[in-house]
């Protein structure tokens, strides 16, 4: 990196391997050793020196984690050897016979050992590290060929990008998500409208095949390595090699027990499905893996399994109880939510006294009345599920359950539109739904304003102080303190917390503000594209649908819902009243050079690209040129990588505009 000042370059290697190791202690070793204050005193700091040294933000740095842009669908892979399904038994009976096969088919004289860890019930992926580098990652897909999601996988914490063997390296692992995140996801999924995942597994599989890398960044995922399919000279058997992964830094379970004969095979089992509540991820079962390489050699693999190991499945974790209620709650979309309160009872190490509903058509499916015995599982789903009825255990007199046909909270006609499966409280000024809202745009991810929890909101909510966000701002600590429990210190503490949320960044009002379909991702966007509040107001009714199209990754369902939003007259009301307030602080879009090689010049950036298209707008930036979503006539070069989209090459042709290549493009911007 020859324009990079020395001690810019020192500083920067420093901070990486600061960042690295604190990462691997966060998010491998669980055991952070400084606080998050510290930590994002170092991050800031890596971001301002590759702010002004672009060059800097090579793949391998902790900034690329955020993701790349958007691309277009998957390539496909070959697996390095075919991911193979292991064999399933429930019983200890399979078991024993499994481990007798095992001797059988080795030399008399060999003593095979077992090593017994884990199922963690995620999404396998294949990882590729080459001289010390991560460069790919896929999906299992078929066994044989899986999606490539090399700059998904990037974005994952827990991933070290370079690892201090050089030698080649495949590596299998499972991503999961923890269930304290999933259930942190699903609260912001349905506080935006969105389906909550079902369980981790689908939440973590469907994150990895998202094409907008940025989304997957801000899953927590996780990745857990169970095996090496290239490089076993690491170690003679699988134990050992999973402890060499993790000296290199490697996330692994922790949790592998070598075994020697069948009955230390069953107390190993055991204890894991004991300890199975407490692990923070899923499991489904343990698997028992003839711990010698060359022994698992020998054994081979059938078309389907791999003869060395198999799987004992634990099952689903499943209770019966009995309905004592269903109740309707309504969120802050006006969602009305059936919940079943339960006789409390013992599943998978909780006790459980509600399990959700979810919506009228999984009632009526499931027909749950009010004194029904039901049968509830907890199969991976973070809320218990109702999965069945014992009509057979009924008196006759259990009232079929409707859902309201007024809203419970304001008694206001509901709605239920023909595709949606949802039933909906209309009224925005429904208590329930201004509680659901404030409490959204005060939270960590949005305003984030302190000491402002659900029962505050509900009783400043119920006698009239507060029926808009804009309301918090005109609250003072007087009137505050006539509330119960709440003392002069604590009233002063609020007030000083929502005065302070005054200087959050726009994009963070547009998070707060709840629109359907607008999580915080495209919040930043649409807040970088119309900069601040006052320019949003400004835009013409007009305008909204070129500016809205000119978001990268901005949908007709999203521009829709951003742009019935924008227009309705309450809204714009709030919005106006915020500005008056001088509620939120311009969001800055990436800051443009004044001078340099692209000064004047304008770049669209499109296909898929061989580093990270961030980083090479950011380079465009330092250059001083900007940057256009789309190709206009004002564009000065379109730069392209492999697979373009042939409207963009024709509107570049109409329109004159000049092709680069990035070999091209990075001449350019050394002002070759
Ligand atoms: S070993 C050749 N170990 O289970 C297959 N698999 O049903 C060797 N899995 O696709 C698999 N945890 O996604 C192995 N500790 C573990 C595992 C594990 C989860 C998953 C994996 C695999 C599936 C097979």
């Amino acid at each position: 990196m020859p324009d990079v000042p020395p001690d810019a370059a020192r500083r920067h290697a420093q901070l990486l391997t600061e960042i690295r190791e604190h990462d691997y202690r966060y998010y491998v070793l669980d055991d952070p050793v400084i606080d998050d204050g510290a930590y994002d005193g170092l991050y800031r700091e890596l971001v301002e020196l590759e702010r002004g040294h672009p060059e800097l933000a090579i793949p391998e740095s902790p900034t690329q984690r955020v993701g790349a842009e958007p691309r277009s669908p998957f390539k496909m892979v070959k697996h390095a050897a075919p991911m193979l399904s292991l064999d399933n038994t429930y019983n200890q009976g399979e078991l024993q016979e499994f481990v007798r096969r095992v001797q059988a088919g080795l030399p008399a004289q060999a003593k095979p050992r077992f090593c017994v860890e884990p199922k963690l019930d995620g999404s396998s992926i294949e990882v590729v590290y080459r001289e010390g580098r991560m460069v790919e990652g896929s999906t299992r897909g078929d066994g044989v060929t899986g999606e490539e999601i090399t700059v998904n996988l990037r974005t994952i914490r827990s991933l070290p990008a370079t690892i201090a063997e050089h030698r080649p390296l495949t590596l299998r692992a499972e991503v999961v998500i923890y269930r304290r995140d999933l259930e942190r996801i699903n609260v912001e999924r349905s506080e935006a409208g969105a389906a909550p995942f079902a369980n981790p597994r689908n939440a973590a599989a469907g994150s990895l095949r998202m094409l907008d890398p940025r989304v997957v960044a801000k899953r927590p995922l996780r990745a857990v390595v169970w095996q090496v399919v290239e490089g076993p000279e690491l170690a003679p058997t699988h134990s050992e090699s999973l402890a060499r992964l993790r000296e290199l830094g490697l996330p692994t379970h922790r949790l592998e027990r070598v075994c020697d004969d069948v009955a230390e095979v069953f107390s190993a089992i055991a204890d894991i499905q004991e300890k199975r509540k407490d692990f923070a991820y899923e499991i489904d079962g343990a698997v028992v893996k003839v711990d010698n390489f060359a022994h698992q050699e020998i054994l081979g693999a059938t078309a389907k399994f791999p003869r060395w190991a198999i799987a004992y499945k634990f099952g689903a974790e499943r209770a019966a109880t009995r309905v004592l209620d269903i109740v309707v709650g309504v969120g802050r979309t006006g969602a009305l939510t059936p919940v079943a309160s339960l006789d409390p009872v013992e599943l998978a190490g909780t006790t459980v006294s509600r399990a959700s509903l979810h919506n009228a058509a999984i009632v009526e499916h499931l027909d749950v009345r009010v004194g029904d015995l039901v049968s509830i599982e907890k199969a991976g789903e973070i809320i218990p599920q109702v999965v069945s009825v014992d009509t057979s255990a009924r008196s006759g007199k259990e009232p079929s359950f409707v859902m309201p046909v007024t809203c419970p909270v304001c008694r206001t006609p509901v709605e239920r539109s023909a595709e949606e499966v949802v039933v909906r409280c209309p009224n925005p000024l429904c208590p329930a739904v201004v509680r659901g809202s404030i409490f959204h745009f005060s939270r960590r991810f949005a305003m984030d304003i302190d000491h402002l929890g659900e029962a505050l909101i509900e009783q400043l909510v119920d006698r009239g102080m507060l029926r808009d966000v804009a309301d918090l701002y005109d609250l003072n600590a007087e009137e505050l303190q006539k509330l119960d429990r709440m003392g002069t210190k604590s009233a002063q503490n609020v007030i000083a917390s929502i005065q302070s949320s005054r200087a959050r960044t726009f994009d963070r009002l547009v998070t707060g503000l709840g629109i359907p379909q607008i999580g915080q991702v495209a919040a930043r966007q649409l807040a970088e594209r119309a900069g601040s509040l006052e320019a949003l107001l400004e835009w013409k009714s007009e305008d909204i649908d070129e500016e809205l199209s000119a978001i990268s990754g901005f949908g007709p369902k999203m521009i829709e819902s951003v742009k019935s939003f924008l227009l309705e007259p309450a809204h714009r009301e709030l919005l106006t009243k915020l500005r008056e307030l001088r509620v939120s602080v311009p969001t800055r879009a990436p800051h443009t050079a004044e001078h340099g090689p692209a000064a004047g010049k304008s770049f669209c950036v499109t296909g898929v690209l061989a580093r990270p298209r961030e980083q090479i707008h950011a380079e465009i930036r330092a250059a001083g040129g900007q940057i256009h979503d789309k190709v206009r006539k004002d564009t000065t070069y379109l730069v392209t990588g492999e697979k373009v989209g042939k409207s963009k090459l024709d509107a570049a042709k109409k329109l004159g505009v000049r092709l680069l290549d990035e070999a091209e493009l990075a001449k350019l911007l050394q002002g070759g």
